[in-house]
């Protein structure tokens, strides 16, 4: 394993210990609300601090962006960092949650650890070094068609500016596809695309921190990420489709009629 790649999973394990203790008595957790549906708890604050120290030990000049700390530094190295995936879930004991560390230098995406503490699942993924899952190798599935499809989901619970499109693209994939998915952890629907267990994804409003290390395990595990245009680099819109070539392909087809200009910008 690369020694950047090792850190990430080291920083990543050590704030799921955070979590799993924190995960015993979930009374004793406060839970504050950032702004409408959107929570945040201590046990979110220091998994955070965690991984940022475990990071600074071993890389203090590198750059960090994190979720409840923002960005620190000015560097070509940076780490973007979720470090609880699915707070909502946590909250409820709902066991759909996930660490999310990922290193880019110069913008190009370079490791990447999606950790799921409730189930010892650990994603991890170097560029040009495949995608694994526990050690072993991953890759996205081999479906072919839409209507055999898996596709995950995320509902828009924040802006709704875009509902009305979500939900007329949400009924024309419940009719194309399999069935529809709304886990509730975004960084671990990615790393679910990676593995094959689920055969595409589409959200929008997504942060960075939220889809940085998945979208390397899949694009490494043999899978495509863009925006809603297809495009790949870097997903600033925040609106993410993702799967196997295959079903990428379908699932754009399927989402084009229903964008607005503004989600197709
Ligand atoms: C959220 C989760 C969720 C997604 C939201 C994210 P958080 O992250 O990934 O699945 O639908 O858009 O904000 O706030 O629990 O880290
Ligand atoms: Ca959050
Ligand atoms: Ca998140
Ligand atoms: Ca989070």
């Amino acid at each position: 394993m690369h020694p950047t790649l090792n850190i990430a999973v080291k920083a990543a394990r050590r704030a799921g210990q955070v979590i799993n203790r924190a995960g015993l008595d979930l009374s004793q957790i406060k839970v504050s609300v950032k702004q409408q549906n959107d929570f945040v708890t201590e046990v979110d604050r220091t998994a955070e601090a965690v991984i940022i120290d475990t990071i600074r030990e071993a890389y203090p000049e590198h750059g960090i962006l994190a979720e409840e700390s923002g960005a620190a530094g000015d560097s070509e190295y940076q780490w973007i960092i979720d470090p609880l995936d699915g707070t909502t879930n946590f909250i409820h004991g709902f066991p759909q949650y996930a660490v999310s560390i990922a290193m880019a230098h110069r913008g190009v995406l370079s490791h990447g650890v999606v950790f799921d503490p409730s189930r010892n699942e650990l994603f991890t993924a170097s560029k040009g070094a495949g995608a694994y899952l526990n050690e072993k190798r991953i890759r996205v599935s081999r479906r072919a068609k839409l209507e055999e499809s898996l596709i995950g989901t995320g509902f828009p619970y924040r802006a709704f500016e875009h509902v009305d499109a979500y939900l007329a693209i949400l009924k024309d994939m419940m009719r194309k596809s399999a069935g529809v998915r709304r886990p509730g952890s975004a960084a671990l629907d990615l790393a679910y695309v990676a593995s094959g267990r689920l055969d595409g994804f589409w959200e929008f409003g997504l942060s960075p921190w939220d889809m940085a290390a998945g979208t390397l395990l899949i694009t490494e595990a043999g899978g495509l990420a863009g925006d809603l245009s297809g495009e790949s680099a870097h997903m600033t819109t925040g609106n993410i489709i993702a799967g196997s070539p295959k079903i990428f392909s379908q699932l754009l087809q399927a989402i084009a009629p229903h964008l607005t200009p503004t989600l197709r910008a």
